[in-house]
């Protein structure tokens, strides 16, 4: 117990583009905040980090910026990657006795060797005595009870913020997978410039992406409900509102849903045939933001022609998966060389 004390406890983090995930592998704690940071310009001060940062995008004062420290997965600003990740971990560390955690890190299939190396060191640097990698599909099967470590191959689509990674999962490794740069992130840019086009109306991030979550739906019923928004008038730079519909921003979904049918056809077409029935039989199983844009599971097996599944935990279920790899971390092979994640 006091040994453990000293080396702290373990730790698994989900690094994503839109929202950051640390879960205590033994105790009940968890801590989720949206991937943003507020800093000051004035003294490069950090003002706000997560929740507190997201409140104040497009609300700040001009000396105040908020930084998105992860694009796509990967790290596009070190230092202030570094200081969110050191952030969270001093929140979750209140709560317990986390000196130096091992700090056990979902990955995704498409990070390069560079990328993760700067996901290593920046985790590093925020304070883990060591870290690990694991990959997030098959993570995110067990988040889901899929038999993750069992030889019958499961595919999981992970619709995220800024990926997309779909990937045949089997024997707690990954057998084949697609990773595209391709996230909420587009739709929300989307359904930005569809409003400026159509209604004449400037909008904000955080519009946008609520647009996305309260409006947004393939269904086809669906796509007669409206939404009163506000925002500026780009002719006359005079603040007002505009009832938008459905329809209206249906077409910012395509891009990404196209482009998850097109890497689970991909990944179809990979499955070795000892795998077909057993996918075929289960179809595929969605997580990420993402799966909880409306309709969608109905869009993607309309293209694809398998059976698409949900899960209800999308938002967490990679990170609480990892955690289950973990306590199973006997039965399972891990890697321990820097930089490499496990088969
Ligand atoms: N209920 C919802 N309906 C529609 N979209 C949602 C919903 N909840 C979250 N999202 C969207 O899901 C995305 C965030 O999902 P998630 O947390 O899985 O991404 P991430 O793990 O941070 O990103 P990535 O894995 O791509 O690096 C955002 O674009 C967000 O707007
Ligand atoms: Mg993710």
């Amino acid at each position: 117990m006091a040994f453990s004390w000293f080396f702290g406890e373990d730790l698994v983090l989900d690094l994503g583009t839109s929202n950051t995930l640390i879960y205590s592998v033994k105790k009940d704690i968890k801590t989720i905040e949206p991937s943003v940071v507020a800093v000051d310009l004035t003294n490069y001060e950090i003002v706000a980090v997560g929740e507190s940062a997201k409140n104040m995008e497009g609300k700040t004062l001009d000396n105040i910026i908020t930084l998105n420290p992860i694009k796509s997965g990967r790290i596009i600003n070190f230092e202030i990657a570094e200081v969110m990740v050191s952030n969270l971990l001093k929140k979750i560390k209140s709560n317990f006795s986390v000196i130096h955690p091992k700090i056990y890190i979902t990955i995704s299939s498409g990070i390069s060797e560079v990328d993760r190396r700067a996901i290593e060191d920046c985790v590093i640097y925020a304070g883990a005595r060591s870290v690990e990698f694991v990959p997030a599909a098959v993570a995110s099967a067990m988040g889901m009870n899929l038999p993750a470590l069992d030889p019958s191959g499961s595919i999981i689509v992970n619709i995220g913020g800024g990926t997309v990674d779909v990937s045949l999962v089997s024997l707690g490794g990954i057998v084949a997978s697609k990773f595209v740069e391709i996230g909420g992130d587009f739709v929300d840019y989307d359904i930005m410039n569809i409003i400026k086009n159509k209604y004449d109306l400037m909008i904000d991030k955080e519009t946008c992406e609520y647009i996305k979550i309260s409006l947004s739906s393939f269904l086809t019923n669906k796509i007669t409900n409206s939404l009163s928004i506000f925002g500026r008038d780009i002719n006359t730079g005079m603040p007002r509102n505009a009832v938008i519909y459905g329809k209206d921003i249906t077409s910012s979904l395509f891009p990404l849903f196209n482009a998850v049918c097109d890497a689970i056809k991909v990944i179809l077409e990979k499955t070795p045939p000892s795998m077909t029935g057993n996918v075929l039989k289960n179809g595929v199983f969605l997580t990420g933001g993402c799966s909880n844009i409306s309709g969608c599971v109905e869009y993607i097996q309309s293209q694809v022609g398998v059976l698409v599944n949900k899960t209800e935990n999308s938002l967490s279920c990679t990170c609480l998966g990892a955690k289950k790899l973990v306590e199973n971390k006997k039965n399972i092979k891990i890697k321990q060389n820097r930089g490499k994640i496990y088969e």
